[in-house]
């Protein structure tokens, strides 16, 4: 079924230089780039994106607890508690630099871009992945750093949120309708 996603290259992304190979690696796997735009975001937009939702708080602090029980350090806070820290790191970490929002189309868009993206934690995603292939961050040394995790890319979850966060970034005028060559021959 034809879904529309948001991927969003964070900050580390566009400084590393790496938008094309993102793209690319999108592209390769048959789902096109229907909106693009880079942008410094403003806090109010960054706060639109992150927003302030208590089961993502709870199940980002969950992951978190979880990854530090694997290395058996104990952490004392709740995954709330975690969850809203963490959203304030990556509010901050929005802001400080240029973003690229861009719209992907496609067969299963939303969970084929997740499975391009790979896992929150570049140390254990796939090698294949964007994040398991360009970065090496883990959830000690951000959580050291005070810091979000760099690992590159931000991508929809499910079909509410990939709807909701489209909204954020562009206008519905903004997406541009059009056919890959090849589509006849992928499906
Ligand atoms: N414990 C953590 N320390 C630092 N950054 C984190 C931590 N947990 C999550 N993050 C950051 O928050 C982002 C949003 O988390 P989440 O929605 O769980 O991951 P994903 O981006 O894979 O959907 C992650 O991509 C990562 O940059
Ligand atoms: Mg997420």
């Amino acid at each position: 079924m034809i879904e529309r996603t948001l991927l969003l290259v964070k900050p580390d992304g566009v400084y590393r230089s790496l938008v094309g190979r993102i793209i690319s690696k999108i592209e390769d796997a048959g789902l096109k780039v229907v909106a693009i735009k880079i942008v410094k975001a403003d806090r109010k937009i960054a706060g639109e994106h992150y927003i302030e939702d208590r089961e993502w708080m709870v199940s980002v602090g969950n992951k978190t607890i979880a990854s530090y029980k694997e290395k058996g350090t104990p952490l004392n806070d709740t995954a709330l508690e975690i969850g809203m820290r963490i959203r304030n790191f990556l509010i901050e970490y929005l802001v400080s630099g240029p973003v690229v929002p861009m719209v992907i189309e496609g067969n299963e868009a939303i969970s084929i871009v997740r499975k391009l993206t790979g896992a929150t934690e570049p140390k254990r995603a796939d090698p294949s992945s964007l994040r398991g292939m360009y970065c090496s961050d883990s959830y000690q040394f951000a959580d050291d750093g005070k810091r979000p995790i760099r690992n590159l890319v931000h991508a929809s979850e499910d079909k509410k949120t990939a709807d909701r966060e489209i909204a954020v970034w562009f206008k519905n005028k903004e997406l541009v309708e059009y056919k890959r060559a090849d589509e006849t021959a992928m499906y």
